[in-house]
């Protein structure tokens, strides 16, 4: 066998091990097996590309090894020290960095080919440098507003909307330039132009829309990787490429069915970023019920089906546990407990999933949210553990409110609701929520896990 041909056999079963990743992916019971043969893939793929015969071999691989080493050790470090709270940060700059390589590589082919190459050939080039450089500089915008370096208020600009048009026109404009007539000159200032329209397309999409743009940005790395693919005529970048750009788009449809928007919705901005934002005067005069862990394991006691709604806050205050001890400290007296999963609760797809799994919650007991509305109607406690905007009502019943359209949890619905939470800070959207002040719901202020502790230690008393 040739070295070509081990090479792109190598190559096929990467990318076999791709979709077999993808696939593992779609469910929480196989992702995290999904996710290491996803790896093991990608891997192959590297090494295989080591041995690719390449006519001009410039003997760059002290090059090479270095920079896989420093990156790897960078890349391992950063993943192993991640707060599961800071994952979306962690995202935005690994997918920033892809479509930054990508953008390196377009200027340097750019470069090289310059005057040799055909029209196609350096429209793929120009194409792979504006996606490069779009996805790029977005993601590091993403990264700075997740991480709160920057707020929204700084970087929207009055009339945003037609600023990002104006530069959509002329990156495509100079896009066309650099093909017809290509020169450093003009690569350099296509780049610049790129750089600050991807920044400038992010500027305005803010608070809860942040997820979405993730993915729309991981979608554009996926695009220009395969672009860049097509450049090498390397059949595991066009694929994986693909394979990341399908697979961002439909995560980027899905968090927008979520939310009840579309897509040009939240690309315009606005969600979240709401002036309308804070409590209005009728809410500051309404007073809440607050509770005890003592009232709330008598609740539970005579319970027979409990809901219980995890948030951001389970994350922050890592609840889990003892949302856990709870549930089997429950089944032992014949109460059901289930579990509501919003799909945006959190702050990254999966998020409530992957807590629950930690402590070996079983799947059957979580119910989406459809099989969660259908069922809170026969529901005696709804306990909202760090949850807010998912449990919203003004999604429902306020026109005027910025998260309206957004399908929520319908807790309301059961007979009493208990919401977990240290004050009456509101959550991501920076909203009021009207359901702390309805009748049948008691606030249960401290620290998630302590309170869920309290109630534990009260339960076993009675
Ligand atoms: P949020 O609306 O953000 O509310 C979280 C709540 O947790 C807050 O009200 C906070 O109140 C409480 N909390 C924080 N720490 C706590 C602790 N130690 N103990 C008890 N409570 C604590 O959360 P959510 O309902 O999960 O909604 C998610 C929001 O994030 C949505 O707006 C969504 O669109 C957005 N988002 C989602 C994603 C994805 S993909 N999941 C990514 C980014 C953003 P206190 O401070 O008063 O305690």
């Amino acid at each position: 066998m040739t070295t070509l041909l081990i090479v792109q056999t190598a190559y096929l079963i990467g990318a076999i091990c791709f979709i077999l990743g993808l696939r593992g992916l779609s469910d929480p019971r196989t992702a995290r097996r999904g996710n290491l043969i996803a790896a093991l893939g990608m891997g192959l793929a590297i090494v295989a590309s080591l041995f690719y015969p390449i006519a001009d071999d410039q003997g760059n691989y002290l090059w090479i090894f270095g920079s896989l080493i420093v990156g790897s050790a960078i890349g391992w470090y950063k993943a192993a020290k991640v707060e599961m709270t800071g994952m979306p940060q962690l995202v935005s700059i690994f997918n920033g960095l892809g479509g930054g390589s990508a953008m390196l590589l377009a200027f340097l082919e750019l470069r090289a080919q310059m005057d040799s190459a055909d029209k196609v050939t350096l429209g793929v080039i120009a194409f792979t440098l504006f996606v490069g450089a779009v996805s790029f500089s977005g993601s590091i915008l993403a990264y700075l507003k997740l991480d709160g370096k920057v707020r929204d208020k700084h970087v929207i600009l009055p009339g945003h909307g037609w600023i990002n048009l104006i530069l959509l026109a002329a990156s495509i404009a100079l896009l066309v330039l650099l093909i017809i007539s290509p020169s450093i000159g003009m690569a350099l200032a296509a780049l610049g132009l790129f750089l600050v329209y991807g920044f400038s397309f992010v500027a305005p999409i803010g608070g809860a829309d942040m997820p979405v743009v993730i993915s729309l940005l991981n979608s554009v790395t996926g695009i220009s990787a395969a672009t860049a693919g097509f450049l090498y005529g390397n059949q595991i970048m066009i694929l994986g490429g693909i394979l990341v750009g399908a697979s961002g788009t439909i995560l980027t449809v899905l968090m927008c069915e979520a939310m009840n928007r579309s897509l040009l919705n939240v690309i315009i901005g606005g969600f979240g970023t709401s002036t309308a934002s804070s409590a209005s005067q009728s809410d500051q005069d309404l007073s809440v019920q607050t509770a005890q862990p003592m009232d709330v394991a008598i609740l539970l006691n005579y319970a027979s089906r409990v809901i219980l709604v995890p948030g951001y806050g389970m994350a922050v205050a890592q609840a889990q546990k003892y949302a856990k001890e709870l549930d089997e400290m429950l089944s032992k007296r014949d109460v059901e407990m289930y579990y509501g999963i919003h799909p945006v609760a959190g702050r990254m797809p999966g998020h409530m999933n992957v807590l629950l799994a930690e402590v070996d919650i079983s799947y059957d007991k979580l119910y989406d949210l459809d099989q969660s509305n259908d069922a809170i109607g026969e529901t005696d406690v709804a306990l909202i553990v760090g949850a807010n905007d998912v449990v919203n009502p003004s999604a429902l019943d306020d026109p005027g409110s910025s998260i309206y359209g957004m399908p929520v949890l319908e807790v309301w619905n059961a007979q009493q609701v208990v919401v977990f939470k240290r004050s009456m800070k509101p959550g991501y959207a920076g909203i009021q929520n009207p359901l702390f002040f309805k009748d049948n719901t008691k606030m249960l202020f401290g620290d998630a896990a302590d309170s869920l502790k309290k109630i534990i230690d009260e339960l076993k008393n009675l």
